[in-house]
């Protein structure tokens, strides 16, 4: 009989789900109707200038690192860290050779970084213990002045759109890590809390915040300066 000290831990759990199912993550990351709008609308948000330095955090596949790439031009860094092998594998065929997107697997509640000008994090909040801490962190990291941008997923409050909530709570339960799916709270409220205390972190270390909804009202971005 198996015991709980000989289960993975879900970060193992995590890492292995992404790397199985990299390249499938990667058609829903880049194809899924809307996400490159909402991609670069987040991009757009850092406010990057050429010769920044910006981190993205849990980078998956690489759909956001071009974008980035190109608004800090040859002078600038791009790091994507992500903790599963499978999905960073990925990302390196999508970057090629460039100079300088560095990608390094790592984990992003304790990203191997000194210093950065912005860090970015989409689809990501939900998948951490302790969202508010990790924000903080990274507010530390790049310190007043810098930016920060999330862009996470829930449960829409458009009026219209209510009815699909539903569906929506399928798809994530579907595509959820397998233990979040057998855990007390179901995934979709996990990531609605999650996402709460993110974004509410965010509004507590930055000002000049701003917040937008897209795709029918599933996906949020909030950006702002940290003071
Ligand atoms: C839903 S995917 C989002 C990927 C990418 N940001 C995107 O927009 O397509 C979540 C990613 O976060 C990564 N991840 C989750 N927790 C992490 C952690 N603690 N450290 C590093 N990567 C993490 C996973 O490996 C996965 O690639």
């Amino acid at each position: 009989m198996s015991t709980d000290s000989a289960s993975p831990s879900p970060s193992a759990v995590a890492q292995s789900f992404y790397t199985r199912w990299a390249v499938l993550y990667d058609a829903i990351a880049r194809q899924t109707p809307g996400v490159g709008r909402v991609r670069t609308d987040a991009a757009d948000a850092l406010r990057l200038d050429p010769g920044d330095t910006v981190v993205e955090m849990g980078c998956g596949t690489g759909a956001n690192l071009q974008s980035l790439a190109e608004r800090v031009g040859p002078e600038g860094t791009v790091v994507g860290i992500d903790f599963s092998p499978g999905v960073l594998d990925v990302a390196r065929r999508r970057v090629g050779d460039a100079p300088n997107v560095h990608l390094v697997r790592a984990d992003a509640t304790r990203p191997p970084v000194a210093d950065a000008d912005a860090v970015l994090a989409t689809f990501v909040s939900g998948m951490f213990d302790d969202p508010a801490a990790v924000v903080s962190s990274w507010a530390d990291l790049v310190g007043p002045g810098g930016r920060l941008c999330l862009v996470d997923l829930a449960e829409t409050t458009h009026s219209s759109w209510r009815r699909l909530n539903p569906v929506f709570r399928a798809l994530v339960r579907a595509t959820a890590p397998p233990r979040t799916r057998t855990m007390r709270a179901s995934p979709t409220e996990m990531l609605n809390g999650r996402l709460v205390a993110a974004h509410r972190e965010l509004e507590t270390r930055c000002v000049d915040v701003r917040a937008t909804t897209h795709a029918l009202g599933f996906a949020r971005i909030r950006a702002g300066t940290v003071s």
